[in-house]
Order: structure tokens, then C-alpha cells, then sequence
């Protein structure tokens, strides 16, 4: 079992090296415009603790919007189904930092995953406390997942981010302009930006995603960290939303729950069989990594592990 599926990585990594060069670094925070846009990494973590890595999987990069699954978990821990009633849970079929479809659904963002989502969604997890703690709280959180208290903030990623980042206040304002922001727009952006300017490796990322695989809990520490049906739900909600207007590609060709972040990492869940991150800084036109989708293509298929 062991051996084929180190056979499946080599193999999805020798396919998707065929794609690096092809896509684009984003460029829009500059901190990520600096990545190296040949590093190609794949980590596969297992419940029983073991973890399969090839390539760059060892080397921090950007997670970005891959933060947004581990805040919508952490906000359902907190807030429990209220979440629910500043956000939906339908794909929106429109780029990630779309504002069109606030203006026409009161201000109510189509699901947690896109930036406006994410942005009420990381509102509602604030609850009330100070940015800062709840910026430390996510950290602990991905350490604890992780298995691995090395795992920073990169300010200086923050920092670009906040310098450029007038679209997402536009959201926060709009929503804010709706009554869908309980928070100041300074204190939600100000955790947003920190939540994405997280810096893991594939190994750390894959092993942090298995409680998603594993019905709420983590298999290596033993907490339940949230209810079954919600790990269930967060699963749903990565595969119909996990890559924006991508999402419907991103099914067909992997047939599992993933999200992408424009740093280049995705996150893909297999349930029950274990937790995926690879990364690959240059993206498709909808901030996917190119090579990084192609590897879990490949992967996928090759070990059988579509839920379809
Ligand atoms: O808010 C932003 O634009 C970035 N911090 C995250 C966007 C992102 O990762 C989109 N995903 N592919």
C-alpha cells in the first residue's frame, strides 16, 4: 500500500513538473511576487501520523486563502450555526475578490471561501476580543495541527498585504454598509491579513488538514476538534467553492474537497484515507496552482482516492 502510493507521488510529481514555468506568480502583494516560480512540493499525511513528502515540501510558503478553511472551522467551534446567518454556502461562480454579488444579496457574501466570506467569517470569529488575540489564536491552532510550534506569521507578507489591500476593505466596508460586520474594519482585515500571511510547509500543511479528513477529529492528538457533520460540511463547502469560478474544474479533474491560495498552496481532503498539501507558486487565471493541480490530479486518480 506504502509503496504504491510512493509510487503515485513520484509519478504525480514527474507530470506535474511538466507545467512549471507555465502559470503566473501573483503579483498583486508584492511580498508574493518575490517566490521562486519553480518549486514544486507534495506532502501526504496519513491518520497514522506518517507523512509521504517529495520536492519542496519542506520550505514555508504563503498559505493565503487556504487560511480560510481552518478560520471557518475555528469560527463554527465558536459561533456554531449562526455563522450562517452572515454567510451562505453556495458557489459564487465569480473571481475570489469579487464584489458584485454583495451589492445584490444585501451584503450576505456567497460562501466562507471567498474573500468576502472569509472576511465575515473571520468577523464572527473575532467575537468580540482583540485582533491580536484572535491572530494568536489561529496561529496556535495551525502550530497545534501542525504538530510544530515553528509556525510563524511572515509580517513582512502581512504587511504587503495591508499596503495593497483596498479591495478587501472595499468588502469589509460594503458588508459593514449592510450590517454584516460586528467588528471595526481595521480589527477584521487586520486578522485576515495575518490569517493569510501564514507561512507552513506542504508537510506541515498536509498533516494540519487531517482533522478535516478524519470526521472533526485529529487523529494523532485524539481531540474532536469540531462535530462530525461540520467536518463533513467544511468538506462540502471545499469542493463546490475550494478554487472560486475554478471550483467545477477543480471537481472534475481531482474529484476531491481542496483550497487554493494565491501563495500557491492547496489543501485537498480525502475523508477517511488522509490529507494532501502540495505547492507550486505559479497559478491559472483563478489563482489555483498549476502545477500543484496537476499533481493532485494525477495523484488522485493514480490511488483511486476521487470521492466520486
Ligand atoms: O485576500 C487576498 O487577496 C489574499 N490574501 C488571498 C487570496 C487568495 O489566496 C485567493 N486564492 N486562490
Amino acid at each position: 500500500m506504502t509503496d504504491n502510493l510512493r509510487n503515485h507521488i513520484n509519478e504525480a510529481m514527474t507530470r506535474a513538473a511538466d507545467h512549471l514555468g507555465k502559470g503566473r506568480v501573483a503579483d498583486y502583494i508584492p511580498a508574493l511576487a518575490k517566490v521562486d516560480p519553480n518549486k514544486l512540493g507534495f506532502a501526504l499525511a496519513l491518520p497514522d501520523g506518517t507523512v509521504h513528502s517529495s520536492g519542496d515540501a519542506d520550505e514555508p510558503f504563503s498559505i493565503q486563502s487556504v487560511s480560510k478553511v481552518f478560520t471557518l472551522a475555528l469560527a463554527l467551534r465558536r459561533v456554531g450555526s449562526s455563522l450562517w446567518d452572515s454567510v451562505g454556502r453556495e458557489p459564487s461562480g465569480s473571481a475570489f475578490n469579487s464584489i458584485v454579488q454583495l451589492e445584490s444579496e444585501q451584503g450576505i457574501p456567497r460562501n466562507p471561501l471567498i474573500n468576502a466570506g472569509a472576511l465575515a467569517t473571520t468577523d464572527r470569529l473575532i467575537d468580540g476580543r482583540s485582533g491580536d488575540a484572535v491572530a494568536e489564536e489561529i496561529v496556535d491552532f495551525m502550530r497545534a495541527r501542525a504538530g510544530d510550534d515553528s509556525v510563524e506569521i511572515d509580517f513582512d507578507v502581512a504587511f504587503s498585504e495591508s499596503e495593497t489591500g483596498a479591495r478587501n476593505r472595499s468588502l469589509a466596508h460594503f458588508m459593514d454598509a449592510f450590517g454584516n460586520l460586528t467588528h471595526p474594519v481595521e480589527t477584521v482585515v487586520g486578522v485576515y491579513f495575518r490569517q493569510c500571511a501564514i507561512a507552513m510547509s506542504c508537510r506541515q500543511l498536509a498533516r494540519a488538514g487531517l482533522f478535516l479528513a478524519m470526521e472533526g477529529r485529529d487523529p494523532l492528538s485524539g481531540e474532536q476538534l469540531i462535530e462530525p457533520h461540520r467536518a463533513r460540511r467544511i468538506n462540502a463547502i471545499m469542493m463546490l467553492c475550494g478554487h472560486y469560478d475554478n471550483s467545477g474544474e477543480f471537481a472534475f479533474r481531482v474529484g476531491l474537497p481542496g483550497k487554493s491560495g494565491v501563495g500557491g498552496g492547496i489543501l485537498c481532503v480525502a475523508p477517511g484515507q488522509g490529507s494532501i498539501a502540495v505547492w507550486s507558486p505559479g497559478l491559472n487565471e483563478a489563482g489555483t496552482s498549476l502545477a500543484g493541480a496537476a499533481a493532485l490530479e494525477h495523484f488522485a486518480y493514480a490511488a483511486g482516492w476521487s470521492v466520486f
